[in-house]
């Protein structure tokens, strides 16, 4: 029986969150008094040996981000951070319970994140929607700066940094952090060709580093427990802990904070309390819309990244979808792939197209066509090439949950 392990949520419902007196008795801005006596070099490597990896979806080693972009353009006058708090993969909610609970928590992480990088300057890019987190996140900066947490000559380290709030319109894509970057430069949500990286030239091209709500959470507890401390939870090749985000059939949907490696069979009945009805465990999509749908023979296997990966699944965002036997697959698979028609940006032709062709063959397949299994195996080929030619991750996602449909719940599809 698996016990939540609450790190970055560990001041959760226990602390005012609009008290910054609150999060310094619980700890909090040590890790930052900490850095700032440090060598920016030395933070960035303790982050690298923590092991920790990027919490948005991608699961990219922070530490080795940080070092690209301190090392980028070295004759560029300005360098930025910019927060990824747009959470908008469906089924995800864990950057909200840290917003509105905790908000100095990623604050202090993203002042630790600037100075390791030399950044003068960072963003923090929130959701419109999420009414509480801008209101929590608003009163944390103010009172940052009025204790000198941001500004100028931060806490008499030499080092100034200012924080800006921007508010996002809704639009899922603009989380892709390319996107994220046209909409903070005033700009319509379109993404960006990669290379370049935010790294080597993001925002207003200039070197960016841009890290999701979750991970800045991590960094000053890793800089005030130390790499080994860290290590400690989690796996060798994914250390720390994760929050999932678990919704559908279950007794106790919400949110967990887990060490990396959790399966799924323990998510499921040793936290969220199991199958909310008496109908057995059918399957789950795991990470959201981008994500991909497992059966029964998935409970047991340890969530991270790479084993994840390996077996033709994803973690994501963390956000974990439960169905019981009975549900149908087709219904889920067919509301991501209208949420991704939707929230196509239509810049390119593969993704504007790909994504209206395939709402379109889920339709035929319900409506009946002579043969259906040659329109579901055309439809992943559609979404393949989709995935090879799109210009951004959004074209290249629905070949996630639509594969691993066919794969699971070929017949649900088929009916
Ligand atoms: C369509 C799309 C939407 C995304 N939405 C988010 C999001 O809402 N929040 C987030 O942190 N990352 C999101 N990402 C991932 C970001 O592009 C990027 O990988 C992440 O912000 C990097 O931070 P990390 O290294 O800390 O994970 C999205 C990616 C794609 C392709």
């Amino acid at each position: 029986m698996i016990k939540e392990t609450r790190i970055t949520l560990k001041n959760v419902g226990k602390i005012n969150p609009e008290s910054i007196d609150d999060y310094i008795a619980a700890g909090g801005y040590a890790g930052l008094k900490k850095a700032l006596k440090m060598e920016p070099f030395s933070i960035i490597d303790e982050v690298l040996e923590a092991g920790l990896r990027g919490r948005g979806g991608a699961g990219f080693s922070t530490g080795t981000k940080k070092k690209f972009t301190s090392k980028s353009c070295l004759t560029c006058p300005q360098r930025y951070v910019v927060v990824n708090a747009d959470e908008g993969e469906p089924g995800t909610f864990k950057d909200r319970v840290i917003m509105e609970n905790d908000p100095h928590l990623y604050i202090e992480g993203t002042i630790i994140a600037a100075f390791s990088i030399n950044a003068t300057k960072g963003f923090i890019y929130l959701r419109g929607e999420y009414t509480g987190s801008i209101d929590k996140t608003r009163k944390a900066i103010a009172a940052a700066y009025e204790r000198g947490f941001l500004g100028k000559n931060i806490l008499d380290s030499g080092f100034d940094f200012d924080l800006e709030l921007k508010l996002g319109a809704g639009s899922y894509l603009c989380g892709e952090e390319l996107t994220m970057l046209e909409s903070l430069e005033g700009k319509r949500g379109h993404p960006r060709i990669k290379p370049p990286f935010p790294a080597e030239k993001g925002v207003f091209g200039a070197p960016t580093l841009v890290n999701n709500v979750e991970t800045l959470s991590n960094v000053p507890l890793i800089i005030a427990n130390g790499k080994d401390w860290y290590r400690q939870f989690g796996t060798e090749r994914s250390p720390g802990t994760k929050i999932f985000t678990i919704s559908g059939k279950v007794k106790n949907p919400g949110y967990y904070e887990v060490e990396m490696g959790v399966s799924l069979r323990e998510l499921i009945w040793d936290l969220a309390g199991g199958m909310s009805g008496d109908k057995p465990f059918k399957a789950a999509l795991l990470g959201g819309a981008a994500g991909t749908f497992v059966d029964a023979s998935m409970l047991d296997e340890r969530m991270t990244y790479d084993n994840l990966r390996e077996k033709g699944a994803t973690l994501g965002s963390g956000a974990v979808i439960v169905m019981e036997e009975g549900d149908s697959v087709y219904n889920i698979l067919h509301n991501c792939l209208r949420f991704f028609k939707h929230e196509s940006c239509g810049k390119c032709v593969p993704c504007r197209v790909g994504t209206s062709m395939l709402v379109k063959g889920t339709e035929k397949l319900r409506n009946g066509v002579p043969d259906k299994r040659a329109l579901l195996d055309q439809m992943v080929h559609e979404s393949e090439i989709m995935a090879a030619t799109s210009l951004c991750p959004l074209g290249q996602s629905p070949i996630l949950p639509l594969k691993s449909a066919a794969r699971y719940f070929a017949e649900d599809l088929l009916i």
